[in-house]
């Protein structure tokens, strides 16, 4: 790989053309090159992927394995020091995010459905309902407040802990750890030492459903007598942290993003009809969960490049989902798009799990925030709202908002 580009840091991560857009550095690689050459600081090649075919292509060929786990062990250049992976890694029972088929499909299977479509339906209302009595507690509370605190992570974090049986009350313990996991620039120690924490709790709290089950998802899997307490902790684990972090930073950056549009949300306020649209634009246009890594298990084509065997494969949903090939005008939010086709939920067997579950928490979420505040607006300037670009997960650590009528 001769014509390998440095890339000294990294891949850019300064959000040097808006909150909301990719950085500079990103779309100048995805119109140099869409499957480009890297070498990660530490001097290991690797490839970075950003057009939308080719990020579809790697994350539809299981031949890209997911063994590359997911930031415990090493993230290949966001934990300095660290040694760069050359062969899948050992797999972390139960984590079937960074495992291939069969074991990947082996453990999915067990909770396919009881994220299906139809289950979603049914909990639809109650979501709307813990929806709603967050915004009753958001209305009692005299502006400016952080709707982070008060509203984004509430809402999703009250329904994973419900429809897995975790006590909310625990949530200082799980959310702290889950929050700590999610830094990019920390040691090795403080990830581990944050992983131990959550699976020391979770451990003890899957070994006491097995004992004794409840009517939720993880008793449900304790119930196999073929899934391990390890195992057991494992899906726990991945479904707590993927279940509340990401849609909480969805509501709270896709709010920012509307305030920041105020003809869309003009528009949206005017037609609520237009919100399950509106959410699929949102998720193509902030595209917060971003960077995933494969790696090749043999020598692949891709995109008019041979990839070689044993090369980390880095893909970027952002770049993807705003690659003018595939959708016109990419770097305008238009809540009008039909933006389905979008990469925000990934593609291929590792599809998120839980995106119907993610979608009706944000209509719900979107919809009773516009309806019940109609003149939410930002309480600091919008240069000034702090920017979750020191995490793996991107969004606002903190979204100051205000009112000026007493909502409904
Ligand atoms: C997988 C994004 C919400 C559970 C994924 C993947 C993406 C993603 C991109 C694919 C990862 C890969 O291919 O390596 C998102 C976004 C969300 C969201 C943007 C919110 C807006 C949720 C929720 C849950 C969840 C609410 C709740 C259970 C999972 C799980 C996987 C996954 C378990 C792994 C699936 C597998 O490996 O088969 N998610 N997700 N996600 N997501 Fe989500």
């Amino acid at each position: 790989m001769s014509q390998a580009l440095p890339i000294p840091e990294g891949l850019p991560a300064e959000r040097d053309a808006g909150p909301f857009d990719p950085p500079r550095g990103i779309t100048r690689m995805r119109e140099a090159r869409p499957v480009m050459p890297l070498i990660f600081p530490d001097g290991h090649e690797g490839w970075l992927v950003t057009g939308y075919d080719a990020v579809r292509q790697v994350m539809a060929d299981t031949r890209f394995s997911s063994r590359l786990d997911i930031g415990i062990v090493h993230v290949p250049y966001q934990t300095p020091g660290m040694p760069a992976p050359t062969e899948p890694s050992p797999q972390i029972p139960g984590m079937f995010i960074a495992m291939d088929p069969p074991d990947h499909t082996r453990l999915r299977r067990k909770l396919t459905g009881a994220f299906t479509v139809k289950r979603m339906k049914m909990l639809e209302e109650h979501i709307i309902d813990i929806t709603e009595r967050q915004l009753d507690a958001l209305a009692r509370l005299t502006p400016p407040v952080d709707l982070v605190k008060e509203f984004a992570l509430p809402v999703p974090s009250l329904v994973i802990c419900e429809l897995l049986g975790v006590p909310y009350e625990d949530r200082e313990t799980f959310q702290s750890n889950s929050a700590q996991f999610l830094v990019k620039d920390q040691t090795v120690e403080e990830k581990v030492g944050a992983y131990n924490a959550l699976t020391t709790y979770l451990a003890e709290l899957v070994t006491r459903k097995r004992a004794e089950p409840g009517d939720d998802i993880l008793s449900d899997l304790a119930r196999h007598d073929d899934l391990t307490i390890e195992e057991l902790t494992g899906i726990a684990f991945l479904l707590l942290l993927a279940g509340h972090e990401t849609t909480a930073n969805m509501l709270a950056l896709g709010t920012f993003a509307l305030l920041e549009n105020p003809g869309q949300l003009a528009e949206l306020r005017a037609d609520p009809g237009l919100i399950p649209d509106a959410v699929e634009e949102l998720m193509r246009y902030l595209s917060l969960a971003d960077v995933f890594y494969r790696y090749a298990t043999e020598d692949i084509e891709l995109g008019g490049e041979t990839i070689p065997k044993g090369s980390t494969v880095v893909v970027s949903l952002l770049a993807a989902n705003r690659d003018p090939h595939r959708f016109d005008d990419p770097d305008t939010l238009d809540i009008h798009r039909k933006a389905r086709g979008h990469l925000s939920f990934g593609h291929g067997v590792h599809q998120c799990l839980g995106q119907q579950l993610a979608r009706i928490e944000m209509r719900a979420g979107f919809d009773g925030l516009l309806r019940r505040f109609p003149t939410l607006h930002l309480a600091i300037p919008a240069d000034q709202v702090k920017l979750r670009t020191d995490m793996n997960i991107y969004g606002v650590h903190e979204l100051p908002v205000a009112w000026t009528e007493t909502p409904r």
